[in-house]
Parts: C-alpha cells; sequence; structure tokens
C-alpha cells in the first residue's frame, strides 16, 4: 500500500498510560497519542481552538478537555462539542513489538 504516508515511531507502548500521553513532534506538527482502554489514539497534541496544550487537559471518557478556555473534544471522533467547525486530526497508529507508530 502506497499511500505517500510515513510511519513516525513516536515512543513505547510500556510507556503508555491512561491519562498520561505521549507526545512527539513530526515536522511541525505536535501528535499526542492516547491510550484509552484498549484503543490507542493519535491526534493533535494542541488545540485547534487558539493552539492550547490539549495534550495536558483532563480526560472524562473519550472526551478531553482543553486546559487553557475548556472546550471539549471527543478523541475518538475528533469532534468539538463547542464547535461543530472545530475537530481534532485523527492519525492511524500501528503497533509493532513495543513500538508505537503513527502513520502520516
Ligand atoms: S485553546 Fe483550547 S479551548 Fe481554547
Amino acid at each position: 500500500m502506497s499511500d505517500g504516508k510515513t510511519e513516525h515511531r513516536v515512543g513505547a507502548l510500556s510507556d503508555l498510560h491512561e491519562e498520561l500521553p505521549i507526545t512527539a513532534t513530526i515536522g511541525d506538527k505536535l501528535i499526542a497519542v492516547f491510550k484509552l482502554g484498549d484503543a490507542i489514539v493519535a491526534t493533535n497534541g494542541t488545540c485547534p481552538h487558539a493552539q492550547g496544550p490539549l495534550y495536558q487537559g483532563d480526560i472524562e471518557g473519550t472526551v478531553i478537555v482543553c486546559p487553557w478556555h475548556g472546550w471539549s473534544f471527543d478523541l475518538k471522533s475528533g469532534k468539538c462539542e463547542e464547535d461543530d467547525g472545530l475537530a481534532l486530526e485523527l492519525y492511524d497508529v500501528v503497533v509493532k513489538g513495543d513500538d508505537i507508530l503513527v502513520r502520516l
């Protein structure tokens, strides 16, 4: 499969814990990787509202709350609860052994 995307190692699966995302910079993007139960979600580390540190937000279920202005984003769908026009980007995640790879 050649879709133009590249796998980037962002961290170790053994270091990923619920409520403690892994962050990595890929190109000019800050990526945050979250463990939500059995799922691993890779998305924006910065908030699409005003570039706040979304990865530092509190997580309730699948929803993360940005620490700057309190807007909420569903980590599974990417949807913003306060603004339909804003959404998180969701990236494909591949796990190989203990390596977490994000495709973009
Ligand atoms: S920067 Fe995240 S809600 Fe404003």
